[in-house]
């Protein structure tokens, strides 16, 4: 059994003071929540201060980066190195996020040498892959997602299925409202844990846990929760607001 994971990406939303506001309320209204892992994304800056209110509360939600740089230090102005991260007391960071790989240019080798930093460092990289429209209609969606994972995972070594958490995020479906179908979701899934089953083996491919992103939000999360391939969903704009991220992470208990 896959348990569960929820994850909230804030992207460039939240001063700091919003941040532990928002992180505050939610670690006190998910408290009780044992069936899914939990996790928040914020922005760079608002990591520390987020964390302070997490270990204020004795919260087990967990703190992720949106990004970072594969070197270790150096003259590399406004990056943010993985020991900085985990600095903050974030234990997670996304690597490939579709708007790093489309609006900043990042590539699929480039990608591969932040997980490898990513893992030598102790952080739980969320790997993120998915089509554009163009790709889907030229019925390439397979093609362009099993180059990501190869690219983005080449050479890497798992020793177990928890070393990562992948994320299959359509870019026409992040931000626009338009989410895939269940069915549509559900194959991609089922195609990346094939890929990864390929690349891994078998036992790590049962296990890992493949999440859906791209317009989840509490009307929709049910149903692409409850497909069989989709262990859990990656939240942009639902995860603002904490009435919303609550419902959806609610949504994901399959024992109700
Ligand atoms: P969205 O973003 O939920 O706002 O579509 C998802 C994501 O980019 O991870």
């Amino acid at each position: 059994m896959r348990k569960k994971f929820i994850g909230g990406n804030w992207k460039m939303n939240k001063t700091v003071v919003e941040a532990q506001t928002l992180a505050r309320r939610l670690a006190d209204r998910l408290s009780d929540v044992g069936f899914a892992d939990i996790a928040i994304f914020p922005p760079f800056v608002d990591l520390y201060p987020v964390n302070i209110i997490l270990r204020e509360k004795e919260s087990k939600i967990i703190l992720g980066a949106q990004n970072m740089h594969p070197e270790p230090n150096g003259a590399y102005t406004a990056e943010i190195s993985a020991d900085m991260v985990l600095s903050t007391g974030a234990k997670m960071v996304v690597l490939g996020h579709s708007e790093r790989r489309h609006i900043f240019l990042e590539t699929d080798s480039y990608i591969n040498r932040k997980v490898k930093k990513a893992l030598d460092s102790g952080l739980l990289p969320l790997l993120c892959i998915g089509e554009l429209l163009d790709e889907r209609n030229a019925g390439k969606t397979e093609q362009v997602l099993s180059k990501q994972l190869n690219g983005s995972l080449k050479d890497v070594k798992l020793n177990s299925a928890d070393d990562i958490i992948i994320a299959y995020e359509p870019v026409w479906a992040i931000g626009t409202g338009v989410t895939a179908t269940p069915e549509q979701a559900q194959e991609a899934h089922k195609f990346v844990r094939k890929v990864i089953s390929e690349m891994f083996g078998e036992d790590i491919a049962k296990n890992l846990r493949i999440i859906y992103g791209g317009s989840v939000k509490p009307a929709n999360a049910k149903e692409l929760l409850s497909q069989l391939d989709i262990d859990g969903a990656f939240v942009g704009g639902a995860s603002l607001d904490a009435d919303s991220f609550e419902s959806i992470i609610r949504d994901s208990d399959i024992s109700i």
